[in-house]
Formats: structure tokens, C-alpha cells, sequence
């Protein structure tokens, strides 16, 4: 059940919350269901994690016949990275995930990179049987005896195929698809279809650009285009590519993701997009115009899924950071994966921006069993029990000075702070004081993400979880997804700040209910 918290009024109060009823089950979870989740520290109750040992970016994300797979970068034996595999899950609402076998294996060939996943309608490769349209997989070997030999070209394009929903794989025999013609990183290639032009297009990065391939059948490429910044020399990785529709008009524009292992906004690796066009065969946009798809510090990989139905552009990140992904102080597992979000493009003046807001399927995860009292409190904070996996909704007034500042805590005096400072017209995660960070030096501190000025009002969307907070501003056009590992979850929030006109505020406990 939602509240509503006041409107429009001065807030120099203390709102007491009492909630009743309010179980935060973690056991049953959106995984496999026979798991023992809740006792494990940091486990998220809502995102997606491996069942065990390590995972990094999203791969072959596709959707068919009622089902979103999502594969994902796996090294079964360890919680650290190593000979990557591809592991798989499947959910029919992006938000109730069942983990399957392992997909991938790493074979004569190489490891298993990162990559993407088509369905191959009408048969283009001869893949399918007996009608059927198989799932055609498109990866990066990486060839471990070459790298070490200190040669240039161990990173190739290579197929696999499925003809039974993506239980099994089978690896194509004529792989390598593209051999490396000398270039160190040259991987994580996404295919997509061209409907214009009845081909398939693959962009995958090379180095500190993407190059672009077409094909007829998927088997046989011949290169069409390059897209990168002059004189940049960050690694670039995971591109995705596709059309989408500007908001209100009939515009199409095509957009270009890229993930960069350097000098993200606020350190370290980040996704970053390119607005521009497509014309089957390379894309042009401005190399300048190079946007962060999310400010804050874990959000990697981003791709999104191929097939999705209604034209829906759904996709979600590596919910972490190569800087310390390795060593964050999770013990059966490492990492998960960020909230499913929707795309949609917004034209502000000349300029284009892409918004991303939670997937509305989430809504499965709320309940209605929060039960409310306020009253009000001369003090000048707000503060609220909360269940430690919940999603809150604020709004309030924009305010010409000062922070307003969110605070969830724990009994154990660690905080994190979500916010947005009015001087700076910038958003902010604060994560220094939210728990265990001495795994790494960069990880405690506090990042910040560019407010739109467009926006009269702050409308904030949070998304908690045990381990994770996703800030959704001004409409998804400021995004900023960041882990903490606090020693208990957090259960308060306190909202700190002075004369924030507060206009109203949502707080829905969020649980994952028993298939
Ligand atoms: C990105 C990445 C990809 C690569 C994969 C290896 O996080 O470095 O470029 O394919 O991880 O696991």
C-alpha cells in the first residue's frame, strides 16, 4: 500500500512511520527456489545474481516464444574471473529469473566472451530443424595459448546454435566466423537484423573504436564501417546498436552504446552512448557527443534484448566496476546484475537524450502490506522505518540552495546518502560511510551525476536493495546505480535538509513472491 505524505508543505517535521506486517522474505527468491539466499550477507532480495561463483556482463540477451533469456559472462569454478563460460537463466516477466545449465563451454577455440544472441528468423543460416527458427548465439573466442605466446589476433567471432529454446548449443563448425587480422582487444560482438537493407549487422569493439560487419546468413561477413573519437585511447567494449523512436514524433534515430574501461564520470568503467544514424552499413554521429547512459559507478555492460516484444528496448548492466568487481566481500557469489530498464529517447532542443526507467513488470514485486501512521515532529528531518528492499518515490519543490539529502542507515551507525545539491545542479551518491570498503581505496565516496534544467520539481525514483541503490532523476534522463555492503541492511530513511517544499512520497516494500 502507498502514502501519501503531505502537499505541499515546508518540511521541518519528523514524520513516524509505523509499519506492521511487513515480512522481507528473502528465501524463495527469483532464482532457482530452492536456495538458502536470505542468510547470506549482501545477497540481493530482487536483482539478479548467480546461484554461486563469479558473473560478469550480460550476453545473449534475447527474447523467444515467451521467454527473456539472459546469459552472462561465468566462471563456474571460482568467485574470481577465469575461463569464461556462459552462464543461463530464463524469466517470462524480466523479473522472476529460473537458472538453467550452463550454456557455453569454453572449447579448443578459446574462452567464452561476451557476445549476443538472435532468433534466426526464417532460417538464413540453415541452422533450424524441422521449421523451426534456431537461436543463433555470435561470441568472441578468446585463445588463452595465443595470448600468452604474446601474439595479436586470440580474440575471433565465433557461432553456436539452438534449436530447443536454448537448453542446448551446439558450436558452429566452420568457427572462427571473423579472424582477427592483428588487433589485441577485438571482441563482444552484437548482431542485429536490418530490415532495410535484409541483413545481418554485427558491431563489435576494436580497441577504442567499433567496427561494423554485414552478413546474409550469419556465416559468412564482410566489414562496412568503423565509429570512434580521433586520438581517443580508452579501451572500448560490449557495443550495442539500434533503432529507436524520438518520443512524441516520428523521428527515428539509431543509437550506438559502448562500454568504456576508463575514465568514467565518477571513475573507473561506465556505459556511454552515441545518438546519430545508421544506414545498414556504418554509423554516423557525432564523435563529441559522447553521453553516460548511467552516472554512477555500476552500471557495465548495458546491452539490450534482441526480439523484445511490442518494439520495446529493455536491457540491464553488470552491476558492478573493473576496478574492484573481484574483490567486493561477497562470499558464495560476485555480482549481480542492475534493475531491467526501458529506453526511450527524448528530444530537448536539438539534442537528444536517452532515458531509462525501471521496467513496469517490476511492479509484481510490490506489496500492499505497508500500513502507515504519520505525525508530525518539530525537527528538521523526516525519518521512516523501511523494509530493506523497497522502492520510494519523492518529489518536492526545487530547491534554489542547499542538499536535500536521503539517508538510509542500519542500527550499526553506516549510512548512505542519495540526494541532489542544488548549487551544482547535480545529483549525488554518497557511499563512504555505507558499510565495508577497505577492499579497495576507491570504492568509499561520494559521486555525482548532472541534473536536467529543464525539471521544476525533483522527482526522485529509488530503488533499495540489500546491496544496491538505483536513483532514477528527472525522469530517467539522470540514472546513478551504485553497490555498498553495509555489515546489516539498511531499515531507515531520513530525509535531511532545510525548507525543502516537499510535494509528496511513496515508499512500496518490494518482495519476491513464491511461484
Ligand atoms: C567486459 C569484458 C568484455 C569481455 C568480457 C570477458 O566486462 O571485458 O570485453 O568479453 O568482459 O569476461
Amino acid at each position: 500500500m502507498k502514502y501519501f505524505i503531505g502537499s505541499p508543505i515546508l518540511l521541518l517535521m519528523v514524520f513516524s512511520l509505523l509499519i506492521s506486517g511487513c515480512k522481507n522474505k528473502t528465501s524463495d527468491n527469483n532464482h532457482s527456489g530452492k536456495n538458502n539466499y536470505a542468510s547470506e550477507k549482501h545477497r540481493p532480495l530482487y536483482h539478479f545474481t548467480p546461484d554461486s561463483m563469479w558473473m560478469n556482463d550480460p550476453n545473449g540477451m534475447v527474447y523467444h516464444d515467451g521467454e527473456y533469456h539472459l546469459f552472462y559472462q561465468y566462471y563456474p569454478d571460482s568467485t574470481v574471473w577465469g575461463p569464461m563460460h556462459w552462464g543461463h537463466a530464463v524469466s517470462k516477466d524480466l523479473v522472476q529469473w529460473q537458472h538453467l545449465p550452463v550454456a557455453l563451454y569454453p572449447d579448443s577455440l578459446g574462452y567464452i566472451f561476451s557476445g549476443s544472441a538472435v532468433v534466426d528468423k526464417g532460417n538464413t543460416s540453415g541452422f533450424g530443424k524441422d521449421g523451426k527458427d534456431p537461436i543463433v548465439a555470435v561470441f568472441t573466442h578468446h585463445n588463452m595459448d595465443g595470448e600468452k605466446s604474446g601474439r595479436n589476433d586470440f580474440q575471433y567471432q565465433s557461432l553456436a546454435y539452438s534449436n530447443d529454446n536454448g537448453r542446448t548449443f551446439t558450436k558452429y563448425k566452420g568457427n572462427p566466423v571473423i579472424k582477427n587480422p592483428g588487433i589485441k582487444d577485438f571482441r563482444d560482438p552484437k548482431v542485429i537484423w536490418h530490415e532495410a537493407e535484409q541483413k545481418w549487422v554485427m558491431v563489435f569493439a576494436a580497441y577504442d573504436k567499433v567496427l561494423f560487419y554485414t552478413s546474409p546468413d550469419l556465416k559468412e561477413w564482410t566489414k562496412t564501417g568503423e565509429f570512434g573519437i580521433a586520438g581517443d585511447k580508452r579501451l572500448w567494449e560490449c557495443p550495442d546498436l539500434f533503432p529507436i523512436k524520438v518520443e512524441d514524433s516520428n523521428e527515428t534515430k539509431w543509437i550506438l552504446i559502448t562500454s568504456i574501461q576508463q575514465q568514467a564520470p565518477n571513475g573507473g568503467t561506465a556505459t556511454s552512448y552515441f545518438v546519430g544514424d545508421f544506414d545498414g552499413k556504418t554509423f554516423k554521429g557525432d564523435p563529441k557527443l559522447q553521453r553516460w547512459l548511467d552516472f554512477g559507478t555500476d552500471n557495465y555492460a548495458l546491452v539490450t534484448w534482441s526480439n523484445a516484444p511490442d518494439g520495446r528496448i529493455v536491457g540491464l548492466g553488470w552491476m558492478s566496476n573493473w576496478q574492484y568487481a573481484q574483490v567486493v566481500p561477497t562470499q558464495r557469489w560476485r555480482s549481480a546484475m542492475t534493475l531491467p530498464r526501458e529506453l526511450k529517447l527524448y528530444k530537448q532542443g536539438d539534442d537528444y537524450v536517452l532515458r531509462s526507467m525501471p521496467v513496469k513488470e517490476l511492479a509484481v514485486l510490490e506489496t500492499d502490506i505497508i500500513y502507515m501512521e504519520s505525525r508530525i515532529i518539530n525537527d528538521s528531518s523526516l525519518t521512516s522505518a523501511i523494509p530493506s528492499a523497497s522502492k520510494l518515490e519523492f518529489s518536492f519543490k526545487k530547491p534554489k540552495k542547499g542538499l536535500v539529502t536521503i539517508r538510509f542507515s542500519n542500527a550499526k551507525n553506516e549510512y548512505l546518502d542519495v540526494g541532489y545539491d542544488a548549487e551544482r545542479q547535480t545529483y549525488f551518491v554518497d557511499r563512504t560511510k555505507a558499510g565495508k570498503s577497505d577492499f579497495n581505496e576507491n570504492f568509499a565516496a561520494r559521486h555525482t551525476g548532472q541534473a536536467s534544467y529543464k525539471h521544476e520539481n525533483i522527482d526522485l525514483l529509488i530503488y533499495l536493495d540489500h546491496a544496491s541503490v538505483e536513483l532514477f532523476a528527472d525522469n530517467g534522463q539522470c540514472v546513478m546505480t551504485e553497490i555498498f555492503f553495509p555489515s546489516q541492511p539498511f531499515h531507515k530513511v531520513q530525509i535531511l535538509g532545510d525548507n525543502i517544499e516537499w510535494l509528496s512520497g511513496n515508499i512500496t516494500a518490494l518482495e519476491i513472491k513464491k511461484q
